[in-house]
């Protein structure tokens, strides 16, 4: 199974399709990241608050995957966005995952009441040419917070990882996105299983349709917007279901009518108020 990949504004590609450990137990990392490799993902997105990432680099190392067949993500916690803690976290995260660089170093939120996130992002290039990070990129930015980093630093962001689901298409971001060349990653890509996605009518029918579950019908749904998706599951039967999306297409009217669910609901918290 190839999973597709996609090339960032430096020149980096990124696997299209990965796993994410958000509240993956810190004990049961491993075995959970072990069975993701297994399946065939070799995209991992963790981050320094999830504290698993000694897990996920156990995994890693117990693999034997070469090191340039994965593409590792984490991300510098809010409280680390001063330059010198920068410089130390990133060392930290590296020493957790037994890594000598990430693939893709993000800042996880702007945290804007504390008006720092300009200066976590001019770290995090300098993280980026000590060659600790291939690529560097943000997560939960607004437009008015991109604007800000592009005006005030050499590098635009790879990617914004933000929330991203059918009822919450996220259009202005996407858009600001395209016209700027920041790739757009999914977080929460299945609603977090926090309301009824897989029992939307259009959801349910595209999955008869093609006899595949509602989940890999969402999947699908990231996958042919152009997004970076990284489900999270401990069940290593959903983590081998959610990796096979390869074998069936959405057809223009189901993309559609999945495009009709947006209504602009969020699940997670509105990133001005995380600070
Ligand atoms: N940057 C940020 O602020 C931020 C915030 C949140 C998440 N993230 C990243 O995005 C990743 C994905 O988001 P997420 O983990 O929050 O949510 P998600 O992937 O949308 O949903 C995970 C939930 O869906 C369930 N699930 C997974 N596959 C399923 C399937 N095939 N059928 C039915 N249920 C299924 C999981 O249950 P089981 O585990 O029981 O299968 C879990 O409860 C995270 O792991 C993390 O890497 C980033």
């Amino acid at each position: 199974m190839t999973v597709p990949t996609i090339t960032l504004n430096d020149g980096h590609t990124i696997p299209q399709l990965g796993f994410g450990v958000f509240l993956v137990d810190p004990q049961e990392a491993e075995r959970i990241v072990s069975d993701a490799l297994e399946v065939g993902y070799r995209h991992i997105d963790t981050a320094a608050i999830y504290k698993n990432e000694e897990g996920v680099g156990a995994a890693i190392a117990k693999s034997g995957i070469p090191r340039d067949e994965l593409f590792i993500t984490t991300k510098l916690w809010n409280d680390r966005h001063q330059k010198a803690s920068a410089h130390s976290a990133i060392d930290e995260s590296l020493d957790k995952l037994g890594l000598d660089h990430v693939d893709l170093y993000l800042t996880h939120w702007p945290t804007p009441a504390k008006d720092d996130y300009l200066e976590a992002w001019l770290a995090l290039e300098e993280i980026k040419a000590a060659g600790k990070a291939r690529s560097i990129g943000v997560s939960n930015h607004q437009v008015e917070h991109l604007e800000k980093l592009i005006a005030g630093s050499e590098t635009v962001p790879a990617v914004n990882q933000i929330e991203l689901h059918p009822a919450f298409a996220q259009r202005e971001l996407r858009a600001f996105g395209a016209e700027h060349g920041i790739h757009i990653e999914s977080w929460g890509p299945l609603g977090q299983g926090k309301y009824d996605l897989f029992g939307e009518q259009a959801v349910s029918a595209a999955a008869e349709a093609h006899g595949v579950t509602p989940a890999q019908v969402v999947i699908r749904w990231h996958l042919q917007n152009g997004l970076i998706v990284f489900p999270k599951s401990n069940s290593r039967e959903r983590i081998a279901q959610n990796f096979d999306v390869f074998g069936f297409e959405l057809t223009a009217d189901e993309i559609a009518s999945m495009d009709a669910l947006d209504s602009g609901k969020r699940v997670g918290s509105h990133p001005n108020e995380v600070n």
